[in-house]
């Protein structure tokens, strides 16, 4: 049986409580699916910092680019934070995979559950037939650019340049074309020159894609759509900041952001899959985290990474039959903790 090398990464806060029910669902369904995984565990973020005075180090981020894929739970925590710029943060360890791999596409896909339609804080006619991809560009802009700060005065800078911008548009139409065809690129070109840039851009990337169709948004009325009409839209394509505020936003369509599952990849098949939600310090050693997203994530990587869409689908189908069931986590107003819910996929697998 092949044996493919996964790089493990359960970080902070309640990151090692939901990545143990992934590692352990995908244990039991990989080898029906011709896999075994040899997994590896590292340190990044908080406890990294604690042990090494860093949040990634040279040899976590080596042993992770020799990896088939990265699983990823969560990073930081009241514990290190701090707003004194010359002090190491968790999030370094995450952006420093992400750019350090490579993995400039990260794959955000938003799908109500109907057995959840009554979770949402949207009204029920509003979610019903969302299905959208945000494709959020993760190794470039403001996240990345040239920031400094003095004592009255600081800054962060945004660029991009037309090569950036194109591998994430085609990333997007690529997925639209398997999808209902449709992208909506989303920026503030009426205000931003970085923005007027990747307009042209990706007017450019749609000439190869004939067949889908394109419309641009601004992003403070795409922030307003994704709330009044989240069923139009099909994939969108956007910068790194934005894409981080929309899918938070997008993520409370499906009534909790302990559902949202993500995929980082970059030009080869190593991808990095995260749940969207963060550390969660406080109900973290609880065990009462929704692992849910974390589990979808190790679906996205059976799918994009180790070459097994059918173990993905089964572990999707899972998932759905356990919600269906009308089985809930504390965040979607039940009271099963996170052990409760993996046994229950478990069960589903079986
Ligand atoms: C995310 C997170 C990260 C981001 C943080 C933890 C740096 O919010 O993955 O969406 O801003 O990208
Ligand atoms: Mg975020």
């Amino acid at each position: 049986m092949p044996e493919v090398s996964v790089a493990l990464l359960p970080g902070d806060g309640i990151g090692p409580e939901v990545i143990g029910e992934a590692r352990r669902i995908v244990d039991a369904v990989a080898p029906q699916h011709g896999l075994t995984i040899d997994w590896h565990e590292h340190l990044v973020g908080g406890v990294s910092i604690d042990a090494h005075g860093t949040a990634l180090t040279d040899d976590v981020l080596e042993a992770c680019s020799g990896s088939t894929a990265v699983m990823l739970g969560a990073v930081g925590g009241p514990k290190w934070d701090t707003t004194d710029p010359d002090k190491p943060r968790p999030e370094q360890g995450l952006l420093g995979l992400r750019s350090g791999l490579g993995l400039y596409a990260n794959l955000r896909p938003v799908r109500p559950w109907p057995a959840l339609y009554e979770a949402s804080p949207l009204r029920r006619e509003r979610i019903e037939g969302t299905d959208l991809l945000v494709v959020r560009e993760l190794t470039g802009g403001l996240y990345f650019g040239e920031r400094g700060r003095e004592p009255e005065r600081a800054f962060d800078t945004c660029v991009y340049t037309t090569e950036e911008v194109s591998r994430l548009a085609e990333w997007g139409f690529r997925a639209a074309a398997g999808r209902r065809g449709k992208v909506t690129s989303v920026d503030k070109a009426n205000v931003l020159e970085t923005s007027r840039l990747w307009r042209e851009v990706v007017i450019g990337v749609a000439a190869g894609h004939p067949d889908i169709e394109l419309e641009h948004m601004l992003v403070d009325n795409a922030a307003m759509q994704l709330v009044s009409r989240p069923a139009d839209f099909d994939v969108i394509v956007t910068e790194n900041l934005f894409g981080d505020i929309l899918s938070d936003e997008a993520a409370m369509i499906t009534g909790s952001i302990g559902m949202l599952p993500s995929a980082s990849l970059g030009p080869g098949t190593l991808g990095m899959y995260e749940p969207v939600h963060g550390s969660a310090p406080d109900i973290a050693g609880r065990g009462v985290a929704n692992p849910i997203a974390t589990v979808l994530s190790a679906a996205m990587m059976l799918r994009y990474s180790l070459g097994a869409p059918e173990a993905a689908d089964r572990l999707d189908a899972a998932v759905d039959a356990v919600l269906a069931a009308g089985h809930r986590p504390p965040d979607l107003g039940g009271a099963l903790g996170t052990r409760e819910i993996g046994d229950l996929i478990l069960a589903a697998l079986a």
